[in-house]
């Protein structure tokens, strides 16, 4: 089998996501476990678990996780991660979340954090947590979201998808393996579809330092000029609403932006 562009893309950078700040730390790791109130019997399967942070965070709540991800080298940092923790339920399983190698009714919980926006098939993935779920189980998602005009009310409907459009640009040059960051409303409507019953969700801002997140994919010194570039022509009145969205500002010599993070938890009927 030839590897994906996303096996490709995260393979090369693995390492780099065990260490990551906004994934070992961020504020929906936390926000997450506590919105998805885990027991002690529940099995749990993280979909994408990248260097598993999610599925770490869970662990102790929960009897047993299946860290599971499509790229071997993310399981072999999970596995080491859990190793330095000390955490011995947590297995990893090679799967893509839109073909879960796992049958109905298998989990108590899905769980999948900071990586919907790389799937080729969001509903696929959905439809498939949906599958996997038992009866009265939980699914827990966060994602980074594109802007809407619920997330942005200043923006007309035709600002908001032009906002939409440059994000997900912004997004694919930094990380040729970004598919496409859904909106809080399409996310709504995608759950209700599978049939999944919302129980609560927030949008949260995460601030990111420029420098770092570029560093992290190893983006090249053209691929950096693009993208300031793109910030840069925005802020001062260019095509788009790219500014009014990701909000750069500097700080001494760092570069901020600010993305969105949609956290949900919803149920399947029991
Ligand atoms: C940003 S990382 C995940 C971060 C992690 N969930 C966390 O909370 O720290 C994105 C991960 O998605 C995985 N991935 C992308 N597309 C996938 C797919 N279709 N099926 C399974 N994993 C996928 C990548 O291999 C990568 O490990």
């Amino acid at each position: 089998m030839t590897r994906s562009l996303v096996q490709s893309q995260f393979g090369a950078n693995a390492a780099a996501y065990a260490t990551s700040e906004v994934h070992a730390a961020g504020e929906s790791l936390k926000m997450l476990v506590g919105m998805a109130d885990p027991q002690p019997d529940w099995t749990g399967l993280d979909v994408a678990t990248g260097a598993g942070h999610m599925a770490l965070a869970f662990a102790p709540h929960v009897a047993r996780m299946i860290a599971s991800d499509i790229t071997e080298e993310m399981l072999a940092e999970t596995r080491s991660l859990a190793a330095s923790r000390g955490i011995t339920n947590v297995e990893t399983a090679v799967a893509s979340a839109d073909r879960l190698p796992f049958g109905d009714g298998a989990f108590d919980l899905v769980c999948c954090r900071l990586a919907a926006h790389h799937f080729a098939e969001p509903a696929a993935f959905i439809a498939e947590a949906a599958r996997v779920l038992k009866p009265g189980g939980t699914l827990a998602l966060v994602d980074n979201v594109s802007p809407d005009e619920v997330t942005m009310p200043a923006l007309s409907r035709a600002g908001a998808r032009d906002a939409s459009t440059l994000y997900n640009q912004f997004e694919k040059l930094r990380d040729p393996s970004h598919a496409r960051a859904l909106t809080t409303g399409e996310w709504v409507k995608m759950i209700g579809n599978a049939e999944l019953r919302m129980v609560a969700q927030c949008v949260i801002a995460k601030e990111m330092e420029f420098g770092a997140w570029v560093r992290r994919m190893q983006c090249t010194t053209d691929t950096v000029e693009r993208l300031a570039s793109m910030l840069e022509h925005d802020a001062a009145g260019g095509r788009g609403h790219l500014a009014d969205f990701l909000m750069p500002r500097r700080a001494g010599n760092e570069l901020w932006i600010s993305l969105r993070e949609l956290v949900v938890v919803a149920r399947k009927s029991a």
